[in-house]
């Protein structure tokens, strides 16, 4: 364990452990960091910055950031708070995410943070990208106009599963998701019981044949904005 770590989120006095994060250390205290690319059990990636908080003044995603003794953390501010939310917003754009139509609706990590934030239209105009949509698997639907580039699938993949089916292609704004295979998933080691389906944070990698089986309003999300059961553990209501 080592000696515990002290430091300071938005005026609270926290413990925290030698080698933990900003992110693990305020969220073992009950304090919620918004995050969409950091997973619990995955290796820090620190590409999305829905993260992003201010220590000692400078901004630092929290999900990457190691804790260290007298830290003065801001979280939740407006000045943050505004950041995230435009970086949600462009998220939402720069993709094609009809939720109503999603089978991740209710269990989409970026669709709740939009309702946390209280998005309801983005004020950036919709790209309308297209983007190619990969059914060749028999049981994993790969569809990559509602994938947002977290890389959850890919460090999934490699260091759970152990099998590098996904990794990034392309720079830029033509960057994407692909499959480790000459052409489609199909011809990959994927398979739907692996942790890197399980890992998108959207409903770009789903398994097949289980549509709404759990109806909508009843699903993770619909009940509890997400970081309430985190926040729960801090003594919020
Ligand atoms: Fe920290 Fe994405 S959650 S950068």
């Amino acid at each position: 364990m080592g000696t515990p770590i002290r430091l300071v989120v938005d005026g609270v006095e926290i413990e925290a452990s030698p080698g933990q994060t900003i992110l693990e250390a305020a969220e073992a205290a009950g304090i919620y960091i918004p995050r969409l690319c950091h997973k619990s059990g995955l290796e820090p990636f620190g590409s999305c910055r829905v993260c992003t908080v201010v220590v000692n003044g400078r901004f630092q995603s929290a999900c990457t950031q190691p804790v260290a003794e007298g830290m003065v953390i801001e979280n939740d501010t407006e000045k943050l708070l505004a950041i995230r939310r435009d970086i949600i917003e462009m998220l939402l754009v720069e993709g094609n995410h009809f939720c109503m139509f999603c089978e991740k609706s209710g269990n989409c990590e970026l669709q709740a943070l939009a309702y946390r934030f209280g998005i309801t239209a983005p004020k950036y105009p919709y790209l309308w990208p297209e983007r190619e949509v990969d059914a060749s698997h028999p049981d994993v639907f790969l569809d990559r106009n509602r994938c947002i580039l977290c890389g959850r699938c890919v460090r999934a993949s490699r260091d759970l599963d152990g099998k590098h089916a996904f990794d990034f292609a392309g720079r830029g704004a033509s960057r994407r998701i692909a499959v480790n295979a000459e052409g489609k998933l199909a011809e990959t080691t994927a398979a739907v019981t692996d942790r890197a389906v399980e890992a998108c944070p959207v409903g770009s990698l789903l398994p097949k044949r289980v549509g709404f089986q759990v109806p909508i309003g009843k699903r993770l999300y619909d009940a509890e904005p997400i970081g309430s059961e985190i926040e729960r553990r801090g003594g919020s209501p």
